[in-house]
């Protein structure tokens, strides 16, 4: 979806298109536009002004979280990077969640291969944001994807990175909305888990149920996030830190957050309790001025 001249005039002619966040009635967008961008706001406008900043999201999914930036924390230029093409719902979900007959030119997006360089094509950004994303990204692709990343940024320029559920963690398989056994997939072989997810019934958190679900259907979806969960890169925080530091970031903050739980005895031999128990890093990155 690219931001066409089309939609540039008419913001210019008729201003933003209304909206209206009374309207919101799923959990999903609610949790990305309220949550998600609330986040992303307070740590990303703590480093920048959102108003004047040229902003890239890596991983931007359906680009519910972007739309939040512009329509509620006054960002100004965000691009949109993902592998898949779920931002070209945007749209259609903005009309039915807000009423909004058009989404604001300050939104583009970009469907790339994975580990396509970007860096030839963005330089001299602000601010890059990814959220939920880094845990997918193919192990082999996330030095070289961090260290363009770090090109794509001018000097002084700051990376929020934010992941949950890290992999170790009770829900780490990203698999709760079918499966609500901390841990298991640590504990069970990949049939067993399969078979948990093939056998449930009924309705999932709907805060878990993105718009890609109709697309899939019930069985598809299972197949989908099953899929999803095979490839995740099996991340620790202290592996990304290690990452961050070697793509050339300096870490200007960084919070770790623990689930208040106790991990099986027979995972303790094999994983420090603090790895199994930290579910969600957040960190504030810089590039060297
Ligand atoms: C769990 S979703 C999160 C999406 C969005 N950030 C959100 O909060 O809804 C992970 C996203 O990362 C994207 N992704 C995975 N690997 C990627 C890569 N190598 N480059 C860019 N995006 C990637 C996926 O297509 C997916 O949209």
């Amino acid at each position: 979806m690219n931001n066409s001249w089309w939609l540039k005039l008419q913001e210019r002619l008729w201003g933003m298109a209304p909206w209206d966040a009374e309207r919101i009635s799923d959990e999903w967008f609610r949790a990305h536009f309220d949550y998600a961008a609330n986040v992303v706001h307070q740590w990303m406008g703590s480093a920048l002004d959102m108003r004047t900043a040229r902003l890239l999201n890596f991983g931007c999914g359906d680009g519910i979280t972007d739309l939040s930036l512009v329509l509620r924390h006054g960002a100004t230029a965000i691009h949109g990077i993902d592998i898949r093409r779920e931002y070209t719902k945007l749209p259609r979900i903005a009309r039915e969640q807000l009423g909004m007959r058009r989404i604001p030119a300050a939104l583009t997006f970009e469907t790339i291969a994975p580990g396509a360089r970007l860096s030839d094509r963005h330089s001299g950004i602000d601010g890059i944001m990814s959220w939920s994303t880094f845990e997918h990204v193919q192990r082999d692709q996330l030095l070289p994807i961090l260290q363009d990343l770090h090109a794509c940024l001018r000097p002084g320029g700051v990376f929020f990175l934010q992941i949950e559920p890290l992999f170790h963690s009770p829900y780490g398989s990203h698999l709760r909305r079918y499966d609500e056994v901390p841990w298991h997939h640590l504990l069970v072989p990949e049939e067993v888990l399969w078979s948990t997810i093939e056998a449930h019934e009924g309705p999932i958190n709907a805060e878990e149920v993105d718009f890609g679900f109709a697309d899939f259907g019930v069985d598809g979806y299972k197949r989908f996030v099953f899929k999803e969960y095979q490839q995740l890169n099996r991340l620790t925080a202290d592996e990304l830190v290690d990452l961050v530091r070697q793509a050339g970031f300096v870490v200007e903050q960084q919070e770790r957050r623990s689930v208040d739980l106790l991990p099986p005895q027979q995972l303790l031999v094999q994983y420090s309790e603090s790895v199994l128990r930290n579910n969600e890093i957040f960190l504030l990155l810089r590039k060297g001025a």
